[in-house]
């Protein structure tokens, strides 16, 4: 059967750039950044993104591009008869993995959109109650099963569609939409009384916050945002043509997805300010303090639906990314059709989310490794898998295949003048800097 590729270099972007900017940008970056001092932690994640993990970006475009194979062909393709297919292997997995509980937060997102359609965030709502609301949703059975088993067959339609007339198709519409929807909400939120300290946090940094902690947190961070170190990237790049410029897609899927986390900030922040209230909220800014300020600000209803909606958008076209790891394995390794490894996934993603949704309430006992089901998840794929799989995979690019072959990825075989130039920098820090930066930072989150 004819791979697919996507139609072009539009297309590959608001593919690779639909895969980066998710939850990851809206839920989880600002409440680091609220947690972790501000500006300061702004400044240290720009180095991260764009000097270690554009780098790894690009080594799994190319080894994607390479091999024109899903995460377990393209290692026993390019290195065959090696144990490299074992990192294949668990390229294939961790997604399956991710996409579960990422599902579940996908889920919360679609059941807060229709609580703010239905105006549920009603004026004079304490902060105090949004906690009580979100406590009480997140900890029972059935609402959020249902809004994960909506959310998680969303993302399965899309994917039966197919890589050009599902993902692709879908991302161009989309990704538009999203810049539009969170720049409008930043508007409205800078413009809040007080809303100046807002972004003062954003954007003047107190290096003296700047620790070990605070860099691992930002590298970690950088990894998720990207989507790097189980195969999503890898596999977007299998579908990159031949004649599409690597650095460039790369260089810019990265811009925009921080530009797009610092939009998100923008949106948050200053709001966060303006109503005096604690930016160290932790996962519960987005669904907790938000609805607050929904419910008190002036055309708090309408940001409020826009919001979540520009939420369950941004979630989809990173958890298509996630699924299609799977379903290209299962199509081109196993033979099964689109369709039918489209269902095997949604099982699987189903059930395992299904008990990552139940941790919060009726499983909440039942702990691995000190954790609930939903934390072991997250942690071990953030913490664990994702800088693991990320550190395998530089060096893989960097010193197992050939140089001539990495650069002949880098500048189409020499025809990319401006690209010959720096293709040699950006091997330097593919070989030495990105695998010593990541191990040091991944050791010492161990450590500490
Ligand atoms: N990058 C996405 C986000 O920021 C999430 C995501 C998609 C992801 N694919 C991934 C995270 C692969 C880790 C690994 O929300």
């Amino acid at each position: 059967m004819e791979r697919e590729n996507f139609g072009n270099r539009f297309g590959v972007l608001v593919a690779m750039a639909g895969s980066a900017i998710g939850l990851g940008n809206l839920w989880r970056f600002p409440y680091l950044v609220g947690s972790y001092g501000g500006a300061a932690f702004v400044f240290v994640y720009i180095f991260c993104v764009f000097l270690l993990c554009l780098p790894i970006f690009m080594s799994e475009v190319i080894v994607g591009r390479r091999s024109h194979a899903n995460a377990y062909g393209a290692f026993k393709k390019l290195a065959p008869g090696t144990k490299w297919k074992w990192l294949g292997a668990v390229s294939v997995v961790t997604p399956i993995i991710v996409v579960s509980y990422y599902s579940v937060v996908g889920g919360w997102s679609v059941e807060y959109f229709f609580k703010a359609l239905t105006l549920e965030f009603t004026a004079g709502a304490t902060q105090a109650e949004m906690g009580t609301m979100f406590g009480r949703f997140i900890s029972s059975v059935w609402a959020p099963i249902t809004g994960h088993t909506i959310f998680l067959l969303l993302t399965a339609f899309i994917i039966i569609a197919g890589v050009k007339s599902g993902i692709e198709k879908f991302g161009k519409v989309m990704m538009p939409l999203l810049f539009v929807l969170i720049i409008f909400i930043a508007v409205r939120a800078a413009t809040l009384p007080g809303a100046g300290e807002g972004l003062k946090y954003l954007f003047q940094p107190d290096f003296s916050k700047i620790d070990a902690s605070v860099c691992a947190a930002a590298l970690g961070q950088a990894f998720f945002s990207l989507s790097l170190g189980v195969g999503t990237i890898l596999t977007y790049g299998s579908y990159v043509s031949r004649n599409e410029n690597i650095i460039a897609s790369s260089t810019y899927t990265a811009t925009a997805d921080f530009l797009f986390a610092m939009l998100a900030s923008c949106a948050i922040m200053p709001a966060v300010f303006a109503f005096g209230l604690n930016p160290q909220e932790g996962p519960g800014l987005v669904f907790e303090t938000l609805p607050f300020i929904f419910a008190n600000m002036p055309l708090g209803w309408l940001v409020a639906i826009l919001f979540f909606l520009a939420l369950i958008v941004a979630a989809l076209t990173s958890s298509i990314s996630l699924y299609e790891v799977g379903v290209a394995y299962l199509v081109e390794e196993r033979k099964f059709s689109r369709r039918g490894a489209s269902v095997l996934v949604f099982l699987i993603a189903w059930v395992l989310g299904i008990l990552c949704s139940l941790s919060f309430g009726p499983l909440s006992d039942l702990h691995i490794f000190g954790q609930t089901i939903f934390n072991f998840f997250d942690k071990l794929s953030a913490n664990v898998l994702m800088p693991v799989g990320g550190l395998l995979l530089v060096i893989f690019v960097g010193w197992v295949m050939k140089k001539a072959d990495v650069l002949d990825e880098m500048t189409n075989g020499g025809s990319l003048p401006g690209n010959r130039r720096i293709s040699g920098f950006i091997y330097f820090l593919i070989r030495y800097i990105c695998p010593l930066a990541v191990a040091a930072v991944f050791l010492s989150a161990l450590i500490f």
